[in-house]
């Protein structure tokens, strides 16, 4: 299995800037001897020696550092290795010495001097309190410190900013998305079923890659502490075609971000607005930024998320509310222009001059040659951030319920904890992207199945509890056939598994060669596709096994 998650790692490796430290190093080491046997018992005990040495060390972390202690320096170990890089470090140094390393800017932005800059505004009324529904008492047992960065946030952080305009080709489409309507994503989600969400313990924000640099610094307009990728899904960046002409797109994305607004020693504070919307009209070369606009829709009584923390525990100690936040926002002034520019006799002027007048430039209006309207593009963001969703994955005892109910089999996948053993992230994500968002599998598992998916833990306290033998019976059928690390099973209302199969072992038969590699990642998801016609069979199997229980 070490052998299947490092495989796939490796494949899609170039998105999953999350990194999963549950021991990489190690399974790095072992990957050639793996290849050699591929014995899955010896991943087995390596599984178990790798837990022990993980709890071994909690251990020792919490005897020298106590709870609280180790909540920060968790906070600080974004892999999860109980061991602080240098980039694990950084936010303290920045905080001891006040000094922020400079951003990393990719080689992908064209960084020309001479080019043009845009200035955009930040606006922002605070969230209104008295919209929060602890407020209803008096935000009684609340205490002020759980709230401090919220009450103390006002304004924007910075409220004018001049950006290159070359920026912003961040949300130029890829190569292949050429027509109105096409969608993509600008900062690919990373979170699925399988991987659950990000740890609520983090104060700082990873530092941003590549098109994350922008997106980082857009949101670091409101609060200098924006996760560009937000903690549950829906999660990351999209972007939709929404008109073009031969100059010009005008494209609407969607981001899924939120802020954290409290710093040590205070616990976390997330605050999750519902969503950031806006659109840009850009030159398709990128060097020319017409107008830019984002914003957090205000036209839902309620549109913010708020979660904080309590104590020294991941999940334990959270307290939930939501509440309203009439404006963030931000707006270019007006259309971007070179600093520098060249009159007809080849004399350079430069336009900032404060001595001469003011260059004034004259911009034409825009005629779009094909469009479609700002609510289909929106509604394509929609279906592009929630392809699998289109079923419904239903928790464990209302899926039975369901499945009864409609005279169908249950579509059910069972996996290790997703939380916190993120081993399961190479096949989780890669199951994710292909098998389970492709429409002939999603059709199909709309038309006979019904869905569900849970963790083994919640099935293992199922199986635990006395009180209801039926659905402990259920729970005890599917762990009987679960194997490490995630399982697909077909099962009949009554909890019979008539069909099973290992992720790993999926993933083996349907391994692609590597220059094959783009395909298997492409979101065409059509029946070429390896994956996808595996697991059309595998369904297909399940539904024919179950018809020899039926006819007997
Ligand atoms: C809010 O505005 C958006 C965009 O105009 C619209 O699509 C949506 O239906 C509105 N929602 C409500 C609740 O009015
Ligand atoms: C699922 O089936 C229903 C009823 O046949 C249909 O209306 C719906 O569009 C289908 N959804 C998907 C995602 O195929
Ligand atoms: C479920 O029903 C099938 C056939 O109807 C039967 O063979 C099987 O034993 C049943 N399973 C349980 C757990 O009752």
């Amino acid at each position: 299995m070490a052998a299947d998650v490092d495989k796939t790692r490796a494949k899609d490796g170039s998105r999953n800037s999350v990194q999963n430290g549950t021991g990489s190093w190690f399974w790095r080491g072992i990957w050639t001897l793996l290849i050699v046997g591929s014995v899955p018992l010896l991943a087995f005990a390596i599984k178990y020696y790798q837990d022990a040495q993980l709890l071994k060390r909690h251990e020792e972390s919490v005897r020298i550092l106590g709870m609280e202690g180790l909540f920060l320096f968790s906070s600080l170990d974004s892999d999860r290795d109980s061991y602080l890089s240098p980039e694990e470090f950084k936010p303290i140094v920045e905080k001891l010495t006040g000094i922020t390393p400079p951003v990393d800017v990719e080689e992908e932005i064209i960084h020309d001097p001479n080019g043009e800059t845009l200035i955009l505004e930040a606006k922002m009324q605070p969230l209104q309190l008295h919209s929060m529904t602890k407020s209803k008492d008096g935000f009684l047992g609340v205490s002020h410190s759980s709230l401090s960065g919220l009450h103390s946030w006002k304004t924007p952080a910075v409220p004018s900013s001049t950006f290159s305009a070359s920026h912003f080709r961040a949300f130029l489409p890829p190569k292949n998305k050429v027509n109105v309507g096409d969608t993509w994503w600008v900062i690919p989600s990373e979170l699925n079923i399988f991987t659950g969400y990000l740890p609520n313990n983090r104060y700082h924000p990873p530092t941003p890659k590549g098109k994350e640099v922008l997106i980082h610094s857009l949101l670091s307009m409101f609060h200098p502490r924006p996760f560009i990728k937000s903690r549950f899904a829906p999660q990351g960046t999209v972007a939709c075609i929404r008109a073009s002409n031969d100059f010009y797109f005008d494209i609407v994305f969607r981001i899924h971000a939120e802020f954290q607004l409290n710093d040590v020693p205070n616990f976390p504070f997330w605050f999750t607005p519902g969503q950031f919307t806006g659109n840009i009209v850009l030159s398709k070369d990128g060097l020319h930024v017409r107008h830019f606009h984002l914003n957090v829709p205000n036209n839902r009584s309620l549109n913010v998320d708020m979660e904080w923390l309590y104590g020294a525990s991941e999940s334990s100690n959270m307290e939930v509310d939501i509440g309203y936040l009439p404006q963030m926002e931000l707006k270019s002034t007006g259309p971007s222009t070179p600093s520098v520019i060249i009159d007809e006799e080849g004399n350079v002027i430069d336009s900032k001059d404060i001595n001469q007048e003011p260059i004034q430039f004259v911009f034409e209006d825009i005629h779009w040659s094909a469009e479609i309207s700002q609510q289909e593009a929106a509604h394509r963001l929609e279906v592009t951030l929630y392809p699998f969703k289109k079923v419904d994955y239903l928790p464990f005892s209302e899926a039975f319920e369901r499945a009864e109910a409609e005279n169908k089999l249950l579509h059910s996948i069972l996996l290790w904890g997703a939380l916190d053993d993120q081993s399961c992230w190479g096949s989780g994500r890669t199951l994710r992207e292909t098998v389970l968002e492709s429409s002939p599998v999603l059709a199909l598992l709309n038309q006979s199945f019904i869905s569900s998916w849970s963790l083994v833990k919640e099935l293992e306290d199922l199986q635990a509890d006395k009180q209801n033998p039926v659905l402990s019976e259920k729970a005890r059928l599917h762990l009987e056939s679960y194997n490490f690390p995630v399982e697909m099973m077909v099962a009949l209302p009554n909890g019979t598994i008539v069909h099973h199969i290992n992720a790993n072992y999926f993933l083996d038969q349907t391994a692609m060669k590597p220059e094959e590699e783009g395909a298997t990642f492409s979101f065409s998801g059509g029946f070429e596709d390896p994956s996808t016609s595996t697991y059309i069979s595998f369904l297909k199997e399940g539904l024919e096994k179950a018809q020899q229980y039926v006819a007997q």
